[in-house]
C-alpha cells in the first residue's frame, strides 16, 4: 500500500486508539481504502503493519487474532474458538470458517449431571471438564493456507514478539484480572502467568508469556501439527486430564476448522451475511429482522420500536432454545426458521400495544460474567473479515497447559446440560444442544456484513447472548440511516431480551425517562443492568467514494466486557 496512514477515527480516548481507518493519499483513482477495528491497539497495529507490507485482509486477520490472543488473554486465544466470516473481493466468495471448540470424545453425561439428576456445580465452567478442543490455531493455519498471501512466520511475528518481550497491561487488563483474582490465585499455572506476585497487577505491569511465544512460534513453523500433535498436544491432554477432564491425543489430531456457507438474507434492500450454525446468532438475527420487516420502524430506541424489537427477540430466542444445535449432529430446520413465510407466522402474535409473556409462547423446549473479542477488517481490494473469538468466560477455564502458555476455554458451558438449567448467559436449550462427543456447542457469536446502496458494514461484538441484540440494533440503525456515523452507531445505548428470563435488560444511562415507563405500560419487566455491555468493533466503506470509517466501542475502554 502506497498511501499515507491517516487516523480517521480515534475512538474511546486519545490514549486508547483501537480502530484505524487507513486512507491512501489520493482518494479514488482505482484505489480504495482499508480499515481495521479491534479491541486492542497492539492488535490493530499488527494488522495495519501486515496491510502495509502488502498482505491482504486475511493475512491481517491472522495478525490481529494472534496478537489479541496475547494481549487480551482473558478474552480469546489459542486455547479457544470462534468464527471468521470472510469475503474475498476477487470472486465474491463468502464463507464462515468455523473454529468452534468440540466436545472431546470422552465426554459423558455423568461428568456434568450427578446421580440425583442435578447438574454438577462448576463442571461446565471450571477445571478439565469445562474445556472444549480448541479451534483457533486450526483456523489461523486454514485461513493462511487458503486465503492469505504471507507465511505464518510473518503474520504471527507480532504475536510472538509481544508474548516473548512482554507488553504493558492496560487498565482493562488490570480491572478484569482483579475481578478474577480469587479464582486465578487457586490456579497456580494461571497465577504464575497472569498475576503479579499472586495479585492482580496495576496498569503498566509488563506481562511476559515466553511459553506462549514458543507455542505460537511452533505453530508458525509446523502449521497445525505444531499445536494439534507433538509436545504441545501432549501437554494439553495431560494438563486437562490432571484437572479432571477426559481428553485424548486423538481429539486434538482430529480437530478441523470447518468451512460452512455463511447465512445470507435480505432486509429492506440490504444484504446481510452472518454466522451460520453452530452459531445461533445469525439465525436469531435473521429471524428478528424478518419479523420486523413488516413494521415501519422509527428510531430503534423509541420505546414503541424497542417494544417490537423485544418481541421479535423473544420469539427468536425461544426458537433457539427449541430447535438449535450443531447441525452435524441434529437436524435443524434452518431454511424454514429463516424464511420470510415463517417470520410472518411466528411474528403474527406480536401485539403493538402489549408485551407477550414468554411462558405463553406456543412451544416449549424439549426436555432433554464472560469474555470474547471481535475484530473487523476491510483491505484496499475489498476483502473483508469479521471475526468473533472467545475462550467463553473471563480467563476461560483458568487451565494453562503446562509449558505451553495456552489458557484453555470453558466453552462446554455453552451446551445445555438440562433444559431447565440455564447456562452462564441465562440461556436455556433443549436436546438439540445437549452435550455429545465431537459436538460443537451453540454460540451467540454473530460476525456480520451488511451491504446496501450506501456501502459495506463489517461488525460484531462480544457479550454472550447479548451479542445478538447488539448486532440487531446496529444493523437496524445502519439500514435506517441515510449517512453513516460509525462511532455513534457502536456507541448507541443498548437493550436486550432473550425469551427467558422474561426480562428486558437496559443499559444504565442513555435512554430517556419515558422509555422504561412506556415499555412497562405495555407489560414488559424492565431491569437496569449493573453496567453497560459489549465491545463492538466495526468498519465501514462507502460505495461511492471508497471512504472508510473504523470505530471501537467506547465501552471497551471503560472496562466493559460482557
Ligand atoms: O459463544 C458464545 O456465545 C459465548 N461463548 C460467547 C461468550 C462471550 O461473548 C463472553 N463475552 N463477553
Amino acid at each position: 500500500m502506497t498511501g499515507k496512514l491517516g487516523k480517521a477515527h480515534s475512538v474511546c480516548s486519545a490514549l486508547f486508539v483501537l480502530a484505524l481507518a487507513i486512507a491512501p493519499a489520493v482518494q479514488g483513482a482505482g484505489h480504495s481504502n482499508a480499515a481495521i477495528a479491534s479491541a486492542h491497539p497492539l492488535a490493530t497495529a499488527a494488522g495495519e503493519e501486515i496491510l502495509g507490507r502488502g498482505g491482504n485482509a486475511f493475512d491481517a486477520a491472522i495478525a490481529v487474532a494472534s496478537v489479541l490472543a496475547v494481549v487480551e488473554p482473558y478474552s480469546s486465544g489459542l486455547g479457544g474458538g470462534g468464527f471468521f466470516l470472510l469475503h474475498r473481493a476477487r470472486d465474491g466468495h463468502q464463507v464462515m470458517v468455523d473454529a468452534r471448540e468440540t466436545a472431546p470424545a470422552g465426554v459423558k453425561q455423568e461428568m456434568y449431571v450427578g446421580p440425583d439428576g442435578k447438574p454438577i456445580r462448576g463442571a461446565t465452567t471450571q477445571g478439565g471438564t469445562a474445556a472444549g478442543i480448541p479451534g483457533v490455531p486450526a483456523a489461523l493455519v486454514h485461513v493462511a493456507e487458503r486465503y492469505g498471501t504471507l507465511p505464518l512466520a510473518v503474520t504471527l511475528a507480532s504475536a510472538i514478539r509481544h508474548a516473548r518481550d512482554g507488553f504493558a497491561v492496560d487498565e482493562r487488563y488490570a480491572r478484569l484480572a482483579a475481578l478474577r483474582e480469587r479464582s486465578l490465585q487457586g490456579l497456580p499455572g494461571a497465577a504464575r502467568v497472569f498475576l503479579e506476585g499472586g495479585r492482580a497487577p496495576r496498569a503498566g505491569w509488563l506481562l511476559r508469556q515466553s511459553e506462549l511465544a514458543a507455542t505460537i512460534e511452533r505453530l508458525a513453523k509446523e502449521g497445525r501439527n505444531g499445536f494439534y500433535a507433538g509436545p504441545v498436544a501432549r501437554s494439553l491432554v495431560e494438563s486437562v486430564n490432571r484437572a479432571g477432564g477426559a481428553w485424548q491425543l486423538s481429539d486434538l489430531a482430529g480437530y478441523r476448522a470447518v468451512e460452512r456457507p455463511a447465512l445470507r438474507f435480505q432486509y429492506r434492500g440490504a444484504t446481510v451475511t452472518t454466522a451460520s450454525l453452530p452459531s445461533a446468532g445469525g439465525i436469531a438475527l435473521a429471524q428478528s429482522l424478518n419479523m420486523l420487516e413488516r413494521f415501519d420502524l422509527a428510531d430503534s430506541r423509541a420505546p414503541e420500536t424497542s417494544h417490537l424489537l423485544i418481541e421479535a427477540l423473544r420469539r427468536a430466542f425461544h426458537d433457539r432454545a427449541q430447535f438449535l444445535g450443531d447441525s452435524d449432529f441434529v437436524p435443524v430446520p434452518v431454511e424454514r426458521l429463516t424464511s420470510k413465510a415463517y417470520a410472518i407466522k411466528r411474528g403474527a402474535s406480536i401485539n403493538i400495544a402489549a408485551s407477550s409473556r414468554s411462558e405463553a409462547l406456543e412451544h416449549e423446549p424439549r426436555a432433554g460474567g464472560g469474555n470474547t473479542t471481535h475484530f473487523s477488517v476491510i483491505d484496499v481490494a475489498g476483502n473483508r473479515v469479521a471475526a468473533t473469538l472467545t475462550i467463553n468466560l473471563l480467563f476461560g477455564s483458568g487451565i494453562v497447559a503446562e509449558g505451553t502458555g495456552v489458557l484453555l476455554n470453558n466453552e462446554m458451558d455453552d451446551f445445555s446440560v438440562r433444559f431447565d438449567v440455564p447456562n452462564s448467559f441465562r440461556l436455556r436449550g433443549g436436546t438439540a444442544n445437549a452435550i455429545a462427543p465431537g459436538k460443537r456447542p451453540l454460540s451467540s457469536m454473530t460476525p456480520t456484513f451488511v451491504e446496501d446502496e450506501k456501502g459495506v458494514l463489517v461488525l460484531g461484538a462480544p457479550g454472550g447472548s447479548r451479542i445478538v441484540s447488539q448486532v440487531l440494533l446496529a444493523v437496524l440503525d445502519y439500514v435506517r440511516a441515510p449517512a453513516v456515523d460509525l462511532a455513534a452507531l457502536v456507541g448507541a445505548p443498548r437493550f436486550h431480551h432473550q425469551w427467558w428470563p422474561d426480562v428486558v435488560e437496559m443499559e444504565p444511562g442513555g435512554f430517556p425517562g419515558d422509555w422504561r415507563t412506556t415499555l412497562e405500560v405495555k407489560g414488559h419487566h424492565v431491569e437496569v443492568a449493573k453496567r453497560k455491555w459489549g465491545n463492538m468493533q466495526a468498519v465501514y466503506k462507502a460505495k461511492e467514494t471508497g471512504a472508510v470509517q473504523a470505530a471501537s466501542d467506547p465501552r471497551g475502554a471503560e472496562g466493559g466486557w460482557y
